[in-house]
């Protein structure tokens, strides 16, 4: 495996609002390398998602550098910050962020084009490939109100995962699905070069993965790791 850095956080501290409030994140140090299987768990409340918005830039720290593939995301005009996440990094929030009014397959070829991915036609092949790998192609002219939570959440992953991102980002990814279907997501989640950052409050999956972080007090702990090459 390489060891060139995708992602690192220097002393990242966030607090929302006022100055004076106690910060969510504080002095959060975090490399990722290339193709590593990161795990994320806290409890409710303890800043995970927070972590995963400034990863993506689309929150900025209070204090501290965020540098994505060498670039300093801080310093990078919004524009570029943008086309950086939509060509390197797929996410897959918590919260709904499928477009409301393009259907399930025009919101992954809108994530492809976004992304660089290759022509219309290669675009739309990718989608419908992706969501019937995820098992929602019968699902693929729904708008994402007319989905179930489960098929909104697939659906959300396929955007993330279409393009092969070198970093994939997901925020409780599997969390409404049946078993089966959870399997079959994660399955698909993991099957690519991508390092991917999970977040799960799901303690079994989160072991699965060889490198794994927890947030306690604001502070992001190692706890445990597989000797890097
Ligand atoms: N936009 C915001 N403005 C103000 N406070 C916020 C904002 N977003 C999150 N917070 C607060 O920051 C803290 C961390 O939130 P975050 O969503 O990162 O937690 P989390 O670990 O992802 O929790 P969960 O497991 O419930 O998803 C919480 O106290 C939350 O209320
Ligand atoms: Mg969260």
């Amino acid at each position: 495996m390489s060891t060139e850095n995708l992602v690192e956080l220097h002393e990242v501290s966030k607090t929302y609002g006022r100055p004076d409030t106690p910060p969510v994140l504080e002095k959060i140090d975090l490399t990722i390398h290339r193709g590593e299987r990161i795990s994320l768990v806290g409890p409710s409340g303890s800043g995970k998602s927070t972590l995963l918005s400034l990863i993506a830039g689309l929150l900025r720290p209070t204090h501290g550098r965020v540098h994505v593939l060498g670039h300093d995301l801080e310093s990078l005009p919004d524009r570029d910050r943008a086309r950086l996440r939509a060509r390197h990094i797929g996410i897959a929030l918590q919260s709904e962020n499928l477009i409301p009014f393009l259907s399930a397959q025009e919101n992954v070829e809108l994530a492809l084009r976004l992304g660089h991915f290759g022509s219309r036609r290669d675009c739309r092949r990718r989608a419908r490939d992706t969501l019937a790998a995820l098992g929602v192609a019968h699902r693929s002219h729904n708008l994402p109100r007319t989905l179930s939570g489960g098929e909104a959440q697939r659906v959300a992953v396929a955007v993330a995962i279409a393009k092969g991102p070198d970093l994939i980002l997901a925020d409780e990814a599997v969390a409404q699905l049946d078993q089966s279907n959870a399997a079959q997501v994660m399955a698909e989640i993991l099957d690519g070069p991508w390092a991917l950052v999970l977040v799960t409050h799901d303690r079994e999956l989160a072991e699965a993965m060889p490198i794994r972080y927890s947030i306690h007090d604001h502070r992001l702990a190692l706890a445990s790791a597989a000797v890097r090459q």
